[in-house]
């Protein structure tokens, strides 16, 4: 997917990731978001935090997505975050990421656009909703309107892997192997899709 730096509004898919299964989300998401011909995705990660917690690494990746600016995330005009379970939370780096945006928080730049989360885990009752859940609520401190998953998504009724009403998860399991499932792949287009439709009625 090209980079995209233009004017044109954009959905934010902000994401860590590891071993790759939440960037193969985040990539899928961004294609649904992508079959609307009137918004873009911008995806953007973040750097790992090294033992001393300040970066030591360069201020753009060898490969992969190119780490998030401050300007990204101001300018968005929705927002859609991504990160691995880590204890059944959201992985450091985001969330000191997250941390890092006070100046957002003051000045509203936030408030009113849609966001939405998605998770990966190695197992299946590992964590999901509890990552999910708790991703949510800086973006509630930020102002922000949250959507999930309607249950008229099918696959919500039928997936033995992954996918929740609270956002699109995948199930890679404890040696990182699982690829994204047929159902976690619909959801994760039709989440982006759904979050580019809510994203321009709010524009
Ligand atoms: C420190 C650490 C904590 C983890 N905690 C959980 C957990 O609570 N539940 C779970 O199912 N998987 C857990 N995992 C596994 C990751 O969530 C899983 O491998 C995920 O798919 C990694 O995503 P990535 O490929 O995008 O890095 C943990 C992994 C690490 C390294």
């Amino acid at each position: 997917m090209p980079e995209n730096n233009s004017s044109s509004p954009y959905v934010l898919i902000l994401y860590y990731s590891r071993n790759g299964a939440t960037r193969a989300m985040a990539k899928q998401i961004a294609r649904g978001v992508e079959q609307s011909d009137a918004i873009e995705a911008r995806l953007r990660t973040v750097p790992a935090v090294s033992p001393n917690t300040e970066a030591s690494e360069a201020a753009i990746p060898e490969s992969g997505d190119i780490y998030c600016s401050q300007a990204d995330l101001t300018g968005c005009s929705g927002l859609i975050l991504g990160s691995p379970t880590r204890f059944g939370n959201m992985a450091a780096p985001l969330k000191y990421f997250l941390d890092g945006t006070a100046n957002q928080w003051l000045n509203g730049d936030l408030i009113g656009k849609p966001a939405g989360v998605f998770t990966s885990t190695g197992s299946l009752h590992g964590g999901q909703e509890t990552t999910l859940l708790t991703m949510m609520l800086p973006l509630l401190h930020h102002g922000m309107l949250i959507a999930g998953i309607p249950y008229s998504e099918a696959d919500l009724h039928t997936t033995t892997t992954g996918g929740t009403p609270y956002g699109p998860s995948h199930v890679a399991g404890q040696q990182h192997s699982a690829v994204l499932s047929d159902e976690e792949i619909r959801l994760c287009q039709n989440f982006g899709k759904r979050l580019a439709a809510l994203t321009l009625r709010l524009l």
